[in-house]
C-alpha cells in the first residue's frame, strides 16, 4: 500500500499531530479497564518524541455529543495512563481547536481533549478539518481502529496538513492484514464466527472468494447447519438466510475448498452458564436444545485444519466460551491457532477476550486493536483513513 510512514520523515521541531485510537473501555468510576491500545499508541508517540517534535496526540472516547465535554467524555484517564506509561508528564488540552498555539516544546507531548466533542468531527466538516490541519506541520495517523471513520481527525484533516502519514501502528496493522488477505501462504483458513450471519454476510461472501476453508461457529455455524439439513432445535439461526449460507458453500466447493460443518455439537435446554451441557451427534439434536458449542471431534478435526494452515485470520469465539461448560470449543481453536506455524492474525473484542482468557495472546502472530475496521477489512471495504494517506502520497 503506498502510504508514507512518520519513520521516513524528519520530525526535528516540528508540530506533530498524532490521530491515536486510544477509545478504550471503563467501567462505572471511569476507571480503564484495558489499557491495549493505550500500549499499543506508545510506540508512535516515544518516537516522535525521541525524534524531537512537538508532539499533539488526540483521540475520541466513546460517542460524545459534539459541542460539549461532558466529564465522561474526558481523556483525563487516558492522559493519566499515558503519562505512566511514557514516564512523563503529558498535559491535558482542552478547547484546542482555536488556540493560536497547542504544540509543546520540542521532545514534549500534550494530549488534545476528546476530538469527537469539537462540532463538525463526525461529518467530516471541512472548515474544521483544516483548523486542525493549521496547528500542525505533519499529521500522523496511527489510529487504525478507527480507520474505517470518515471523520475531521481520521479523514478530513489529512487531506489538509502540510504532510500526511501513518505511524507505526497503523502501518503494523495495515501490513499484517494484507500479508494474510492480499499475499497469503496457502491454506488460507479464515474462522467467522458470531450470532448472526446477516451482520457478517458480507465478511462471509468476501472471504468465500479469497479463501481455501471458512470456519464458521456460533449462530453463523447453525444458520449453515440448517443449509445443509440438520436439525438444531431452539439454537439462534437465520432460516430466511440459508440460500446465502449455500453460495458461500458453494462458492468453497467450486474450487476445491470447504467450510466445514460440525459433526458433533455441545447442547444444552437454555442459555446459562450452570445448564447442563450433553454432547451430541450433529444429526441427533433434539426440538428443544440449543447448540451452545462444537463437540469435540469438530474441534480435533478443525484443530488439525489449522494446525497444516498456511494463513489463519481469525474473528469470533465459536461457542460460549465465557461459560466454562461451552468453552471448549473456542479453547481448542486458541489452541491449535497459538501452535500452528501459519501466520495468524485475529481481531475484534470477543476473540481477543477468548484469546486472553485461554493465554495465547503471545502465540498469535497478529492481534489487531481494531474492532470495525478490522471487520470492514475483511469485508474488502476501502477504509476512509487510508484511502485519505494514499491519496497524499500519490499527489
Ligand atoms: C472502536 O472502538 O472500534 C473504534 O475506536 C471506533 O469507535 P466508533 O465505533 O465509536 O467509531
Amino acid at each position: 500500500m503506498n502510504i508514507r510512514r512518520m519513520q521516513d520523515l524528519d520530525l526535528s521541531g516540528k508540530r506533530v499531530f498524532i490521530r491515536a485510537d486510544l477509545n478504550v473501555p471503563q467501567d462505572d468510576s471511569g476507571a480503564i479497564t484495558d489499557d491495549t491500545r493505550i500500549r499499543a499508541s506508545v510506540p508512535g508517540i516515544e518516537l516522535a518524541l525521541a525524534a524531537g517534535a512537538r508532539v499533539m496526540v488526540t483521540s475520541h472516547l466513546g460517542r460524545p455529543k459534539e459541542g460539549e465535554l461532558r466529564p465522561e467524555d474526558s481523556l483525563a484517564p487516558v492522559a493519566r495512563r499515558l503519562s505512566e506509561l511514557l514516564g512523563r508528564p503529558v498535559p491535558l488540552v482542552r478547547d484546542w481547536v482555536d488556540a493560536a498555539e497547542v504544540a509543546p516544546s520540542p521532545g514534549s507531548v500534550v494530549l488534545l481533549e476528546n476530538c469527537r466533542c469539537n462540532r463538525g468531527e463526525k461529518k467530516d466538516d471541512e472548515a474544521l478539518s483544516r483548523r486542525m490541519a493549521a496547528l500542525c506541520d505533519v499529521y500522523v495517523n496511527d489510529a487504525f481502529g478507527t480507520a474505517h471513520r470518515a471523520e475531521a481527525t481520521t479523514h478530513g484533516i489529512a487531506r489538509f496538513a502540510p504532510v500526511a502519514c501513518a505511524g507505526p501502528l497503523m502501518a503494523a496493522e495495515v501490513e499484517a492484514l494484507t500479508r494474510a488477505l492480499a499475499q497469503p501462504r496457502r491454506p488460507l483458513v479464515a474462522i467467522v464466527a458470531g450470532s448472526k450471519v446477516s451482520t457478517k454476510l458480507t465478511i462471509l461472501k468476501s472471504l468465500a472468494s479469497r479463501v481455501d476453508r471458512l470456519i464458521v461457529g456460533g449462530g453463523i455455524a447453525n444458520t449453515f447447519m440448517l443449509a445443509r439439513g440438520l436439525p438444531i432445535g431452539r439454537s439462534l439461526a437465520e432460516p430466511d438466510l440459508l440460500e446465502e449460507a449455500r453460495s458461500v458453500m458453494a462458492e468453497l466447493a467450486a474450487k476445491g475448498g470447504e467450510v466445514p460443518i460440525p459433526v458433533d455439537v455441545v447442547v444444552a435446554p437454555a442459555f446459562a452458564a450452570d445448564a447442563p451441557a450433553t454432547v451430541k451427534a450433529a444429526n441427533a439434536v433434539a426440538a428443544g436444545d440449543m447448540i451452545l458449542d462444537i463437540g469435540p471431534k469438530t474441534a480435533a478435526t478443525l484443530a488439525d485444519l489449522l494446525r497444516g494452515a498456511g494463513t489463519i485470520v481469525w474473528n469470533g469465539p465459536v461457542g460460549v466460551f465465557e461459560f466454562d461448560a461451552f468453552s471448549g470449543g473456542t479453547r481448542a481453536i486458541a489452541e491449535a491457532v497459538a501452535e500452528s506455524s501459519a501466520f495468524s492474525i485475529a481481531g475484534g473484542g470477543d476473540t481477543i477476550a477468548a484469546i486472553n482468557r485461554f493465554g495465547v495472546a503471545d502465540r498469535v502472530d497478529y492481534i489487531s486493536t481494531a474492532g470495525g475496521a478490522f471487520l470492514e477489512f475483511l469485508e474488502g471495504k476501502e477504509l476512509p483513513a487510508l484511502a485519505a494517506l494514499q491519496a497524499r502520497a500519490a499527489a
